[in-house]
């Protein structure tokens, strides 16, 4: 879910309602903002995407039928706003965020899943509460208006300091995984916040403070912002930011500078965030790469609470991701393997934990995460941690809880990714992979710093080579057209073209809502080849002819097995490679590359199909269904 809060002179709905728009990725069944306007609480709250809830306040702002003496919703200084991502309850009206007290006089917008919810829930009915939703946030809500009436009873004055301390006490009852965000009518001017294991940053403005799970809400007002540790409750009005942790202890959160150009989360032109992503590409893997060789040749990350002695001593490696990270992660080991000589396994971060793996302080965990906030993730590295194991981050999200918790540190540097469908996250992941193993073979004294310049010159070709391959796209774009009614494609590729395979099957299942399946080209014959039938359409990934030869051969009598069973295949081949033309139904070809380093540009012409197929079949590219960017809960 993405939240917004904002305390400060100006009117708050506007604000709210643009820092919800730029994190609407991060959840769009349902939307909701709670204004306070002088002593009054306004909400409005709708299913369905932001749109509607903005359609139902344009009403509300232009008839002026609130309360708020003259004045209405538009005109309150201090608000909160809600962009969800179902977990408790459908995505309903009654579900949407805010939750409210009976009394209208507190409004909460929860992210994350309050796991002792019911336990909750039953003593507050049989308390006498009624409850109007069938979420957990709701409990929040109830248990926050009681605490704030116990410390009124208490003879505690009315001010920003009692709803903090209101919902210190709230904290104290909740397990679980939760960023809060409150007001209370009684004390205007204040937003109060809690975060245990899911993310909210605040923004330090001029006269005003905003709190949000990432800074992309509140980028265009400002670029200061402060990172709060876990367990930890914020308190913003228009003039200060007060930090402390659940006990009331005062705490103090990290500052920092945004660097992201703020036009980078806009659409610029394009349909959609997804293709603008697309073409940013060459720009992001080169961003990922600037300045990460010194003139001594040594590969450099960001931030290295690691020594050198500890990377000699690692003698395994886990990658651990969701999603396309897990994707690069898949990339990322033949590489990885190859230059280190290191055993390199990838695992589903939401799998990990659950297995019980055999960890200790010589296994080396890297986790790819583009947000540095998804769940399954960070227990995973947490996991690895209790065990002593060493962690490195790849992360595209400056401030965000994995990078914080790990041992290094290498940033992307990719930009905002807006739309849901990874893509310029996912290269400048395997390109930070890259850089990850070059690293390792360094310190280990297996490559030395002139064969490492060498690759990372080859990677520094690629933004040139991709530029190329972006400008010859169309053939894909028609292609596209061409498929869009199919009910099934299947991906097939080997070695570094076998996890292309199941990034291009899993971008086409995400967007374009068609049975895509992604197979290791050696393997089809062990059963899936049963699937091909006449005319299906099969995407076959082919390895560079140099170097590999063998591995070209063997791809090559796939796609001629898959042909003789009926098979249309779509043969993705490079330039100059001749011997795929006789048994391609379509063929694209992409830029010269090494074979480790090819999925830069396989990757690309995946990516576009699956957009341009899914935006051909009448789709949301940005926001595909049931689907959220940065998912939070396990
Ligand atoms: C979600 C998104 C995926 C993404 C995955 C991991 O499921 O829909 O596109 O790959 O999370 O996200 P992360 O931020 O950890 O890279």
């Amino acid at each position: 879910c993405g939240i917004v809060g904002y305390a400060g002179a100006r009117p708050a709905l506007g604000i709210v309602l643009d820092g919800l728009r730029r994190l609407e990725y991060r959840g769009y069944d349902s939307a909701g903002v709670a204004i306070v306007c002088e002593d009054e609480l306004l909400t409005e709250k709708k299913a369905g995407k932001l749109a509607n809830l903005e359609k139902v306040l344009a009403e509300r702002t232009t008839t002026e039928l609130d309360g708020c003496g003259a004045r209405g919703i538009g005109d309150g200084t201090t608000g909160i706003g809600h962009t969800r991502w179902a977990t408790h309850g459908g995505p309903t009206d009654r579900n949407a965020h805010p939750h409210l007290s009976p009394d209208n006089g507190v409004a909460v917008i929860h992210n994350g899943i309050i796991e002792n919810f019911a336990k909750l829930r039953a003593e507050l009915e049989n308390e006498g509460v009624t409850f109007a939703s069938d979420t957990d946030t709701e409990c929040a809500a109830h248990l926050l208006a009681a605490a704030l009436a116990d410390l009124r009873a208490a003879g505690e004055p009315d001010g920003p300091a009692l709803l903090a301390a209101a919902m210190r006490a709230v904290c104290q009852r909740l397990e679980g995984a939760f960023t809060l965000l409150a007001v209370d009518a009684r004390v205007p001017g204040a937003v109060v916040g809690a975060r245990r294991n899911s993310p909210l940053v605040v923004g330090r403005g001029d006269g005003e403070n905003y709190l949000a799970s990432d800074v992309a809400a509140f980028i265009e007002h400002t670029r200061e912002a402060v990172e709060l540790g876990q367990d930890q409750i914020v308190l913003i009005t228009a003039d200060a930011i007060e930090i402390t942790d659940f006990d009331g202890q005062p705490a103090s959160g990290k500052d920092f500078h945004i660097d992201w150009d703020a036009s980078a989360a806009e659409k610029g032109g394009y349909d959609w965030f997804m293709l603008k992503e697309i073409e940013e590409q060459p720009q992001a893997i080169a961003d990922t790469l600037l300045g990460r060789l010194t003139d001594s040749g040594e590969i450099m990350l960001d931030e290295v609470r690691l020594s050198d002695q500890d990377l000699r001593d690692v003698d395994k490696i886990f990658i651990v991701a969701c999603g396309t990270a897990y994707h690069s992660g898949l990339v990322a080991k033949y590489a990885i393997e190859h230059w280190t000589r290191i055993p390199c396994e990838v695992e589903l971060a939401s799998e990990f934990r659950y297995r019980d793996p055999v960890l200790d302080r010589s296994t080396l965990i890297v986790v790819i995460s583009q947000s540095g906030e998804t769940m399954d993730t960070l227990m995973a590295l947490r996991h690895a941690k209790e065990q002593k194991a060493r962690v490195l981050a790849i992360c595209n999200t400056n401030g965000s809880t994995i990078p914080r918790e790990s041992d290094a540190v290498l940033y992307t540097h990719g930009g905002p990714e807006i739309a849901v469908a990874s893509t310029k996250a996912f290269l400048t992941q395997v390109v930070a992979c890259y850089l990850i193993g070059l690293h390792l073979a360094q310190v280990r004294g297996i490559k030395f710093a002139d064969e490492v310049a060498a690759v990372v010159d080859q990677l520094h070709q690629m933004p040139g080579k991709l530029r190329e391959l972006l400008n010859r796209i169309e053939p894909v774009r028609e292609l596209a057209r061409d498929l869009k009614a199919e009910p099934t494609v299947l991906f097939i590729g080997r070695h570094v073209g076998y996890p292309v395979a199941l990034e291009g099957a899993l971008k086409l299942k995400e967007l374009a809502y068609m049975h895509a399946e992604g197979f290791a080209a050696g393997e089809l014959k062990h059963g899936p080849i049963a699937l091909i039938d006449q005319g299906t359409p099969v995407i076959c990934v082919v390895p560079s002819p140099v170097g590999r030869g063998m591995l070209h051969d063997k791809v090559v009598s796939n796609i001629q097995e898959v042909r003789a069973r009926g098979a249309r295949t779509i043969v993705i081949a490079e330039e100059g490679d001749e011997a795929v033309v006789p048994y391609a139904d379509h063929l694209i070809y992409v830029p010269r590359t090494p074979t480790l380093l090819a999925p830069l540009v396989t990757t690309v012409p995946l990516q576009v199909l699956a957009a341009e197929i899914a935006a051909a079949r009448g789709h949301d590219v940005d926001q595909p269904r049931n689907l959220a960017k940065s998912v939070t809960v396990e």
